[in-house]
């Protein structure tokens, strides 16, 4: 009898669990079956439009070399480990500053990238990094990895960088590179970490990297002067400005890194008004810098690209004069909206006069899902096939591949999401698996929001902000 009842017992566990893997797959089928719909959404949306051979984009500033490695095997190399004090250091003198900054961003999920002072401290750093199984190397820089990119879609750059010659014989013909070479290319580290990694107490609660350079060329914006004389006869379509962070936190003599930015402003008030201004933003710490950038470049600016970190910064600058150092690393989409709508509110009116021009369109590219806004009668183009450009290049960049495989990517944007998180009468609008983009317009604007097909199998997450920015930008001129 005993016997009978564990041989039942053994059949029906076997029942359920068969009924539990079957469903299991179907939850899995319907799971893929929805990330296929999306893709395919996207992939129709790309399609739409074809970038004209013509396009010509200049960019600046700053180029280096990136050395993308594993943090944890970089830091368990150095024998660093985490501290329980964790701490936004504004100089990065010795390693113990190092650690307590690199806890504090990788605690909250969030990207950013720092000067180190210490010389020989980098160099220790950056021989760890060289010397890692992870290390993959790349030319690097906000700019240049913009170039590349739109190098690659098939339009004609200018680039304010420089490198070492070597370093120049390697790049598209469709580059052209200002700015005298270098003997030794300036050196970035990445250090990357995957969502839910672990460092002491401390969980990282998204894929992200902490980036950190000694630059001694790139602060100056050393090839201002260059664009400037060819920029004329360029006449590019659009004059992308990025690169501005390599200034944040570095020991400048009294009043060069004014005399800097009041060029770089001198520059775009002199660019033609049949070019557009982009500036892209990233991550500042010191409020000084950040208030002369506003000053000198947002306000000259008719688009804007940023991230979800940079966002509520340009907010609380814009607002209230102040830096916000960390932020939600999966902000709500309605929270989102609502501060583009702020910052939009801020900068659209901006009265046309000494060359300052009205902000026209603002790109937030997020984890889960890209924003792009622009103004009802602008001439920006295809917002709705730029929000699937730039979606599609958020996995194809961070999963490492032109194809994207929906067995390793999945979706964080929820079902529906509101327009507003502080307007009671807001919209839900719903995302819908056959048309994936969803757009809508208000009073003086025309939005449209795509979700990321999030890659799980990350291969690299810094650069992404410059391929997504530049990808979106080049389906809209
Ligand atoms: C790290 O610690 C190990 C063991 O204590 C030691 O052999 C190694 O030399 C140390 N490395 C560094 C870079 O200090
Ligand atoms: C980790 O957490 C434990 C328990 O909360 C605490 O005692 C310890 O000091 C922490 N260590 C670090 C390095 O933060
Ligand atoms: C700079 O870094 C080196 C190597 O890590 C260290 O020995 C030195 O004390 C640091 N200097 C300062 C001022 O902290
Ligand atoms: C991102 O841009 C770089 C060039 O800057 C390129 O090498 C890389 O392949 C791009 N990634 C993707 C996935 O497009």
């Amino acid at each position: 009898m005993a016997f009978l009842n564990s041989k039942m017992l053994i059949a029906v566990s076997a029942i359920v669990l068969v009924c539990a893997l079957i469903y299991n797959k179907r939850l899995y089928d319907l799971r893929q079956e929805r990330m296929d719909r999306v893709l395919h959404g996207l992939l129709r949306a790309e399609k739409k439009v074809g970038v004209d051979r013509n396009t010509r984009i200049a960019l600046g500033f700053g180029g280096c070399e990136d050395i993308f490695v594993d943090a944890q095997e970089v830091l368990s190399k150095m024998n660093l480990s985490a501290v329980s004090d964790p701490e936004h250091v504004t100089d990065i003198m010795s390693d113990l500053d190092f650690v307590k900054i690199f806890s504090y961003f990788f605690n909250a999920g969030a990207a950013a990238e720092r000067y180190v002072e210490n010389n020989t401290f980098f160099s220790e750093v950056a021989a760890a990094a060289r010397d890692s199984t992870s290390a993959r190397f790349e030319l690097g820089g906000n700019a240049p990895a913009m170039a590349r990119r739109l190098a690659m879609e098939g339009a004609e750059i200018l680039l304010g960088a420089r490198f070492t010659e070597e370093t120049l014989k390697s790049l598209p013909e469709s580059i052209k590179v200002l700015g005298k070479p270098l003997d030794v290319n300036e050196l970035h580290i990445i250090l990357e970490y995957s969502a839910g990694s672990i460092w002491g107490n401390y969980s990282a609660s998204r894929a992200n990297r902490f980036i950190i350079h000694s630059d001694k060329s790139n602060p100056f914006l050393d090839t201002l002067e260059d664009l400037e004389r060819e920029l004329p006869s360029f006449d590019p379509s659009v004059l992308v400005v990025g690169g501005l962070q390599m200034m944040d936190n570095f020991p400048f003599k009294e009043g060069v890194r004014e005399e800097r930015l009041r060029k770089l402003k001198d520059l775009l008030i002199a660019t033609d008004r049949s070019t557009k201004t982009h500036f892209e933003l990233a991550s500042f710490s010191d409020e000084n810098l950040m208030q002369e950038i506003v000053d000198s470049v947002v306000y000259y600016s008719d688009s804007l690209g940023m991230n979800e970190q940079e966002l509520p910064n340009l907010v609380s600058i814009l607002t209230n004069g102040k830096i916000s150092l960390i932020s939600d690393s999966k902000p709500r989409i309605a929270t989102v909206l609502d501060q583009m709508r702020t910052v939009f509110n801020l900068l659209k009116d901006t009265e046309e006069t000494d060359g300052k021009r009205k902000l026209t369109r603002l790109h937030v590219h997020t984890l889960a899902y890209q924003a792009i806004l622009t103004t009802k009668g602008s001439e920006w183009k295809n917002t709705m096939a730029a929000a699937a450009k730039a979606s599609l290049t958020a996995n194809r960049h961070v999963c490492g591949s032109n194809f994207i495989d929906t067995e390793k990517a999945k979706i964080l944007m929820d079902d529906s999401f509101s327009t507003s998180s502080v307007d009671a009468a807001a919209d839900r609008i719903p995302l819908e698996e056959q048309r994936p983009v969803s757009c809508w317009s208000e009073d003086e604007f025309n939005i449209c929001i795509a979700p990321v097909l999030v890659c799980t199998e990350v291969f690299q997450t810094g650069g992404g902000g410059d391929n997504i920015s530049s990808a979106g930008l080049l389906y809209q001129i």
